[in-house]
């Protein structure tokens, strides 16, 4: 099928066209970083206007590029949630209104569902796999048996890993979004410089925990005299993400050995982080794994990656009606097919 996607659960307008749930004719992402950044993070009302702004230019942009026209498309899927309730409600509107209008069916797709599936859209990745999926809003570890078919084994109990990356971003100075400014400054610092805590790494289960190592550097920046500037700075956010990478690699492995999923897909924002890619490909070579990770632009949010769930969905005859829902919160356990209500 030729499916047209649409997400708007944050802060990125993002529309794309995709062919079998596999190929990607295009994927047009508007991001609103720059206006949330004056005020440190995602601001909702904002969010919710800037969507309004910019989701009809960000299809037509997306049909434009991907060659085939309006009417070829065969279907569409759009993320349901979970996310800001008013940024959803505006790709959803968006989606449901062109649905109606071209008489084609549509599907509600999870967020998280998109990030962990979007390698597929890539590479050939056998289920069932163990998906590490860490974002701004999410840190889980969850075993995917297959499209539609998933099973949460651990969940952070506090910070997601992005949600952490930024908030030791704006503590430090350094503005928002945190992950990529904090990736770049750790490449030239000293991971070993400071002992930042490794949190729930003894507990024998595949929970997470960051804002114990947000506090740790919080203590430490407070200890300081002056501002930390320059080396200083590159030697503390190499620290401070080498906790959290080590955390996430560690626990993740755990997980692999334990429920013997021998494929290990490390998907959301956080996926894009160099040390992260660096430490999972290592540590999961040295056990015998094999760990896999979409491209940067399909690990951010983005439409595209809605693609492979959407495509199974609809060529299934899941298929939602137009009192199609927002959900704010949405386990993905309880996402898949065939509630489309
Ligand atoms: O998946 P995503 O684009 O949006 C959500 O669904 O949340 O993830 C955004 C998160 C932000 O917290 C951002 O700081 C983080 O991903 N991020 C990174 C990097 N690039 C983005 N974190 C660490 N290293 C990066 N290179
Ligand atoms: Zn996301």
């Amino acid at each position: 099928m030729l499916l047209l996607t649409i997400e708007s659960s944050c802060d990125e307008t993002s529309a794309a066209v995709v062919r079998d749930g596999r190929e990607v004719l295009s994927n047009v992402v508007a991001s609103q970083v720059d206006v949330h950044a004056l005020y440190g993070g995602v601001v909702p009302e904002l969010a919710s206007r800037k969507h309004m702004e910019a989701v009809a230019v960000v299809v037509d942009d997306a049909l434009r590029k991907a060659g085939p026209g309006l009417a070829d498309i065969e279907g569409i899927a759009v993320t349901r949630g979970p996310g800001l309730v008013g940024a959803l409600l505006v790709g959803l509107s968006m989606a449901k209104g062109m649905a109606l209008s071209l008489e084609i069916p549509l599907v509600g797709v999870h967020h998280m569902e998109g990030h962990i599936l979007a390698p597929l859209l890539e590479q050939q990745v056998p289920f069932p796999y163990l998906a590490l999926a860490v974002s701004g809003g999410h840190t889980h570890l969850y075993r995917v048996d297959g499209i539609g078919k998933y099973r949460i084994l651990g969940r952070t109990l506090d910070d997601a890993a992005g949600e952490a990356f930024d908030k030791v971003s704006k503590l430090l100075g350094l503005g928002y979004p945190g992950g990529a400014i904090i990736d770049r400054l750790a490449a030239d610092g000293n991971p070993k410089a400071f002992d930042f805590p490794r949190p729930l790494l003894k507990k024998p289960n595949f929970d997470f925990s960051f804002s114990g190592i947000k506090t740790a550097l919080l203590y430490y920046v407070q200890s300081q005299e002056g501002p930390i500037q320059g080396d200083h700075l590159c030697d503390v956010a190499a620290s401070f993400q080498q906790a959290v990478i080590e955390v996430l690699c560690e626990k993740t492995l755990r997980a692999a050995k334990e429920t013997g999923l021998e494929r290990i897909v490390v998907a959301g924002g956080v996926a894009c982080n160099k040390g992260l890619r660096r430490l999972m490909e290592q540590k999961a070579t040295m056990a015998g794994f094999r760990a896999f990770f979409p491209s940067p632009s399909l690990c951010a949010d983005n439409a595209a990656m809605l693609g492979v769930a959407g495509d199974a969905y609809l060529e299934g005859g899941c298929v939602a009606d137009l009192n199609l829902n927002a959900r704010a919160n949405w386990p993905l356990d309880q996402a898949g097919w065939p509630q489309q209500r």
